[in-house]
C-alpha cells in the first residue's frame, strides 16, 4: 500500500465485524510500527492500554450508563474550543449533520441521537479497544508527538486490512475509565480508539468527510 493511499483511504470506521478477532500480537506489531513516530528528543510520551473481555465490558457499561443518564462528565483537557465559532462550528456541523443524514437520525430526536452516540461506548462493535494516556506533566510538544503516533497506528492498521476510529468520546468519563485501566495517577487519558475489521455492509462506514483544498489553508510567501 502506498503511503498516500493509506492516508487518503483512511476514514473513521463506526461499525466493525465483532466476530473477526484481533490478537494481542497484531496490536503489538502495530504499536511497534507506530512507535517509530518521531517525538521531540525521542521522549516517546505514550502509554497504551489494550482492552478486551471484562475490562472492555466494564468500560462499555460505565460509560454507556453515564452517557444515557445525561451525565456529561468532564474532560481533563479541552479537546474542543471552549467557545465554538466559525469556520470551525460550520465544519463540525457539516460533519455531524452529514452523518446523521446518511443514517436517517433526526438530530432533534434525543433518543435517536443517543442511540447512535452510545455506540461509541460499545466500541462500535470492535473486538478490541485501545486507550492512550500521557503523563500529566508533559507539555504541548508531547501532544504534537502523540498525534503523530496515533496517525501512524491508524495507517499501519490499514496495511493489515484493519480500520480504526479514534474516540475522544471516552474523555469526559476518564474518571470511570482510568481506574478500570488501573492507570497510575500521574497519567491522563488522551483518547480511546476502536480497532478491528470494518463491516462492509454497514451504511455508516460509507460516510466520507470533506476536506478543504490545500489552497484554502496554505500561504506561499516569496
Ligand atoms: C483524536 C480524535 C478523536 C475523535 N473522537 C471521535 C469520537 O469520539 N467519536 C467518533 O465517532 N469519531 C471521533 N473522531 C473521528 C472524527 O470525527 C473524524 O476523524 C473526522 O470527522 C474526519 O473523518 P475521517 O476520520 O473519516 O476522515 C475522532 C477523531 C480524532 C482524531
Amino acid at each position: 500500500m502506498r503511503v498516500s493511499d493509506a492516508i487518503t483511504g483512511r476514514q473513521s470506521i463506526r461499525a466493525f465485524l465483532s466476530d473477526k478477532a484481533v490478537s494481542d500480537e497484531q496490536i503489538e506489531a502495530l504499536l511497534t510500527v507506530a512507535a517509530r513516530a518521531p517525538s521531540g528528543s525521542n521522549i516517546q510520551p505514550w502509554h497504551v492500554y489494550v482492552v478486551r473481555g471484562e475490562s472492555k465490558d466494564a468500560i462499555t457499561e460505565a460509560c454507556s450508563a453515564r452517557y444515557l443518564s445525561g451525565d456529561e462528565g468532564a474532560y481533563e483537557y479541552h479537546y474542543y474550543p471552549r467557545a465554538w465559532r466559525e469556520p470551525y462550528l460550520g465544519r463540525r456541523r457539516q460533519t455531524g449533520f452529514g452523518l446523521y443524514g446518511l443514517l436517517g437520525v433526526d438530530r432533534h430526536d434525543v433518543a435517536a441521537v443517543q442511540g447512535y452516540r452510545v455506540q461509541n461506548y460499545q466500541f462500535f462493535g470492535a473486538p478490541v479497544g485501545l486507550f492512550f494516556t500521557i503523563d500529566r506533566d508533559m507539555e504541548q510538544g508531547s501532544w504534537i508527538d502523540y498525534g503523530m503516533f496515533l496517525q501512524s497506528f491508524m495507517l499501519a492498521a490499514r496495511e493489515m486490512e484493519m480500520e480504526t476510529c479514534a474516540q475522544a468520546a471516552f474523555c469526559p468519563y476518564q474518571d470511570s475509565v482510568m481506574p478500570i485501566l488501573a492507570a497510575p495517577a500521574e497519567q491522563m487519558l488522551v483518547c480511546g480508539m476502536s480497532v478491528g475489521y470494518a463491516d462492509p455492509a454497514a451504511r455508516v462506514n460509507s460516510y466520507r468527510t470533506d476536506r478543504l483544498d490545500a489552497r484554502e489553508f496554505m500561504t506561499v510567501l516569496n
